[in-house]
């Protein structure tokens, strides 16, 4: 069901957010996979942190509403995370969804959004967190590296895992050939992880506690 007026809001369907600052092939996956059925949620709002993110034109082109929110506006970093957080709440976005947005999210809208802001991360984490993670799988000479959609929680790149897959680097790699063939398994794999995650009752993703134990040689290293 639409909603008044044209609005292009779906209200019969779970709202969600998507945050981005760049070229945004991961939001326009999502919004592949809602046209052809695969995904049943509605994407309210896309958000940028950068006014000339080519993503916000994909969003624009689908009817979906977009808004550019500059940190350099916001005196504080509380402020651009609440007024984040506000835009987000005041669609009746459920579930928020960072596809490459180049900034770490703030205490503020964690709490809004407990355990419901998701983000696709191109490696296997918890290995090669951070920037040009698929450079850094290369560089380290792994021969399987992938993509993880992950709860985003207070550090970078560590929230508990909701899906993974692997990708294997093969020998006449480059950075950017590896890179080419994650972003086709990220773009088929965060559809489906935003889609248990909205499920009822979304999966528990959990981060189970290491138990204390002693390496072998720790001792006499102490
Ligand atoms: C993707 O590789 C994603 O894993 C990372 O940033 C990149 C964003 O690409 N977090 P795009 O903007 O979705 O094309």
């Amino acid at each position: 069901m639409r909603g008044p007026s044209g609005s292009g809001v779906d209200e019969g369907r779970p709202g969600i957010g998507v945050l981005i600052s760049g070229r945004g092939s991961n939001l326009q996956a999502i919004l592949e996979a809602i046209r052809d059925g695969r995904l049943n949620a509605d994407v309210r709002i896309v958000i940028s942190n950068r006014a000339d993110a080519a993503g916000l034109e994909h969003a624009r082109r689908a009817g979906v509403e977009t808004l550019a929110l500059e940190p350099r506006r916001f005196a504080t970093r509380e402020l651009y995370d609440r007024a984040l957080a506000d835009a987000l709440v005041s669609r009746g976005v459920r579930l928020v969804c960072l596809a490459g947005f180049m900034r770490i999210v703030g205490p503020e809208l964690l709490k809004t959004f407990p355990d419901a802001i998701l983000n696709v991360h191109p490696s296997l984490l918890p290995a090669f967190p951070g920037l040009e993670a698929q450079r850094q799988a290369w560089e380290y000479g792994v021969k399987v590296s992938g993509a993880t959609v992950h709860i985003v929680d207070e550090g970078l790149d560590s929230g508990p895992i909701v899906l993974q897959t692997a990708v294997p680097v093969l020998d006449d790699d480059t950075p950017e050939t590896l890179a080419a063939r994650i972003l086709v398994q990220e773009r088929r794999l965060y559809p489906e992880a935003i889609s248990l995650m909205l499920a009822n009752p979304p999966p528990r993703c959990v981060r189970r506690p290491r138990p204390a134990r002693e390496l072998p040689g720790e001792r006499q290293a102490r």
